[in-house]
């Protein structure tokens, strides 16, 4: 369930071991494929890609990021990735959604567009999928179908144990087209509020304001958002961020989720149907792989050996892994944002957290680890 990045990868691999899959997605392609989203790749997923033959253009035209610039006290701090002797990879997550729609196709795969699922039953012995007033009967059902997919309402609340945390602000996300003015992700870690200089190509700017959680895009005039950007992000006398026409603005909420177990029978939950990430550590997209990277292996022990103890583990391994994910994930939130209620201590604290993190061997080790990746396990 679901054409996103866990629902198209999780067909790529499966069609790789041999084991049949459709992919039934209730958007149509033009709009699955079009979708601004993540766009920051772990190495390994880099290295997934390359491996399954889906890595062609992103090895061209990804733009490889040496580490992240990090603005505070007025000046930058590059914490470099080569700490940890790796790298991270700038591919827009629409970009990877069309290698791996294009290899599906290629390779003969199903993908059904505008075909909805309404409905799940038996998911303890044989599934049937309800979609477009029709029946499909399946083995197992992957539901990657999102945060706001039906997937995760199958599992029964008797069952399901819901994490959620909401933080008290929002990210307005802009599209910029600009040429990025510095070669590295840049983080204005600001006493104003904190703001983000990313890229998404050679010739586009993405950038991030943090906002209230309940703002609107439309309060945010071009010239607002730039006079803001300009002052969280810009250094003196450094070169100033490069502006250009907005093509694209929203306001996105910031919130950490875990649904457990990520099974139920026959169904499996993946990415962000079963978990989400504040944006900041750009993991949303990257923890969708892992899972299904863990799905593809315990279904092809499945099929392959009648071994069903990959996939008897699936729910506690991806969430070993995706705790610590949103650990990575929560800590950097709280780190570099401006809390309404924060008091001159817990500010001190948090400039305290970016000066281990930058200026200690450390502190630059553990958040290069995390950043370009922490292992996938079978
Ligand atoms: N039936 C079929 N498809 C559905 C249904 C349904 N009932 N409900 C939702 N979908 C589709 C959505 O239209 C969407 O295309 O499931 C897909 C889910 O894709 P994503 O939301 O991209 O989720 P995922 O593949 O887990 O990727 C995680 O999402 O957090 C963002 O950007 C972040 O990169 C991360 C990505």
């Amino acid at each position: 369930m679901g054409a996103g990045p866990a629902g198209l990868m999780l067909s790529h691999l499966l069609h790789l071991e041999g084991i049949e899959s459709v992919v039934l997605e209730s958007r149509s392609r033009a709009h699955v494929r079009e979708r601004v989203r993540a766009g920051v790749l772990e190495q390994s997923v880099v290295e997934l890609m390359q491996q399954t033959g889906v890595g062609e253009r992103v090895s061209r035209q990804g733009i490889r990021m040496r580490g992240i610039d990090f603005r505070f006290d007025g000046e930058p701090h590059l914490v470099e990735f080569s700490a940890a002797g790796r790298y991270a990879m700038v591919w827009p997550q629409h970009e990877l959604v069309e290698d791996l729609a294009s290899a599906r196709v290629a390779a003969g795969g199903e993908i059904l567009y505008e075909s909805a699922v309404t409905a799940l039953e038996s998911l303890d012995a044989r599934p049937v999928i309800h979609y477009g007033g029709k029946k499909l009967g399946c083995d197992f059902v992957a539901g990657c179908d999102g945060f706001h997919g039906i997937s995760r309402g199958a599992i029964p609340p008797s069952v399901l144990k819901e994490h959620d945390h909401v933080f008290p602000f929002g990210w307005l996300g802009v599209l910029a087209e600009a040429p990025p003015a510095w070669p590295d992700i840049t983080w204005g870690c600001h006493p104003r509020e904190f703001a983000m200089m990313s890229m998404r190509t050679p010739a586009m700017t993405r950038l991030y304001l943090q906002c209230a959680p309940d703002d609107d895009a439309a309060n945010w005039s071009d010239e607002r958002i730039w006079s803001e950007l300009h002052a969280r992000l810009d250094l003196p006398g450094g070169t100033k961020l490069n502006e250009g026409r907005i093509v694209q603005k929203g306001v996105a909420a910031m919130r950490s989720y875990v649904a457990e177990p990520m099974r139920h029978g026959r169904l499996f939950l993946a990415g962000d149907a079963a978990h989400i990430v504040p944006p900041t550590g750009a993991k949303g997209l990257n923890a969708a792989m892992a899972d299904v990277r863990v799905l593809a292996r315990a279904l092809a022990a499945h099929y392959k050996r009648g071994d069903d103890g990959l996939i008897e583990r699936y729910s506690e391994t991806c969430l070993r892994r995706m705790w610590l994910v949103e650990r990575f994930s929560t800590w950097l939130c709280t780190t570099v944002h401006r809390f309404p209620d924060t008091d001159a201590f817990t500010r001190r604290l948090q400039l305290a957290e970016l000066q281990y993190m930058a200026l200690t061997e450390t502190g630059r080790r553990s958040f290069a680890e995390n950043f370009t990746g922490l292992p996938v396990e079978a």
